[in-house]
């Protein structure tokens, strides 16, 4: 048995560096790491990275374990590894540990408390303001402090909805692996999301249309986060499509579908505003994505409300399509499997 067949049998990268600094053995992921075949190479041309070659060093003269970050980029996709040297008799065994997805993780981790603070300093710091002003320049103005009430009211309600949509998020995340099982109406189900989205609609001028079967359509479901989804499609379309005057929601059942793989119901959400970019319309479901930031935020939005429709729609094995054209008005599309 030879020292590269024992490192062949490791499921890692591995490379064996012997007393006289060259390479003794590699196995076979460490050479399609590197690209070639570097046995016999003194170390530091094999591996060409600082940390790495200090952490050998450091081995080979003193025998204490070291560790040292490894950085790969091969086909085009960028590599973090983290390498693991050890003694091995009066070699060194260096062992490559794969730590990209960690990295990733931990990146979007970042970009999330990021993004939820840079969302929550906003209004936190207009209500720092307004606080100020009412102490004191504002202090005997009685407009200017209805004014301004009313101005920290809409803050603080921001700053609520932020809260919720995340814990809804987190919740979500938990639950998703769970298929929901119970039996629903969707058409129950519209009807209770109508009502409050009635008001909504009012307010803005857009006319409602809901376009429902008079048969029931059930599919397996939680009533609370379907009624959720309706609740926050017909709000974008509201919101960002109520140029286009109405608004319309449709239901039709499904008999086979390939996307499903059999039956279920297709939901649509119609408006006629002034539509989405085909560029943008792929990253709408990415959490704090708005397509234009500074109007989407005027009217409120946190860009939380497609991410969580995304989620629920994957809990129930659906499929969330979004069709749009420029000046035409946006569909959106929830297609649910009947079980
Ligand atoms: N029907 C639509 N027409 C045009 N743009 C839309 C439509 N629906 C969504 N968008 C765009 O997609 C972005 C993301 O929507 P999403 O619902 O995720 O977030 P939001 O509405 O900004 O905030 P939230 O729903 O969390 O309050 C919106 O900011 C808006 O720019
Ligand atoms: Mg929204």
């Amino acid at each position: 048995m030879t020292p590269a067949e024992v490192l062949d049998a490791l499921p890692l990268p591995a490379a064996l560096i012997g007393a006289d600094q060259r390479i003794a053995a590699i196995n076979a992921s460490f050479a399609a790491l590197i690209g070639t075949d570097t046995t016999g190479w003194h170390y530091v041309k094999a591996l060409r990275q600082p940390a790495v070659i200090e952490a050998i060093e450091q081995v080979l003269a003193t025998g204490k374990p070291a560790k040292a970050s490894y950085q790969g980029g091969s086909l085009g996709r960028e590599t973090t590894f983290e390498a693991h040297v050890k003694q091995a008799g009066d070699a060194a065994l260096l062992t490559l540990i794969d730590h990209t997805d960690a990295e990733v993780a931990g990146k979007m981790r970042r970009d999330f408390v990021a993004n939820v603070s840079h969302e929550l300093r906003t209004p936190l710091t207009a209500l720092t303001g307004f606080i100020e002003t009412l102490r004191g320049a504002a202090r005997n103005d009685e407009d200017a402090r209805d004014r301004f009430l009313g101005i920290m009211g809409q803050e603080a309600e921001r700053m609520t909805r932020l809260v919720d949509e995340l814990m809804a998020l987190s919740r979500l995340e938990e639950t998703e692996r769970r298929k929901p099982a119970t039996l629903v109406n969707l058409c129950d189900i519209i009807t209770a999301a109508s009502q409050g989205l009635s008001i909504i609609g009012q307010n803005a001028a857009v006319d409602l249309i809901f376009d429902l079967p008079d048969a029931p359509v059930t599919v397996a479901g939680d009533s609370a986060q379907l009624q959720q989804v309706i609740m926050n499609l017909v709000e974008n379309a509201i919101k960002y499509g109520g140029s286009g005057g109405r608004v319309i929601v449709t239901l039709h059942p499904i008999s086979a579908l390939k996307a499903l793989r059999g039956k279920g119901a297709a939901i649509t959400v119609h408006d006629f505003g002034d539509g989405i970019a085909d560029h943008q319309i792929a990253r709408l479901t990415e959490r704090f994505y708005r397509v234009d930031n500074h109007r989407s935020r005027e009217v409120g939005g946190t860009g939380l409300g497609l991410a969580i429709v995304k989620h629920i729609v994957n809990r129930h094995r659906g499929r969330l399509q979004i069709a749009s054209a420029l000046g035409a008005g946006t569909t959106v599309t929830v297609l649910l499997p009947a079980d």
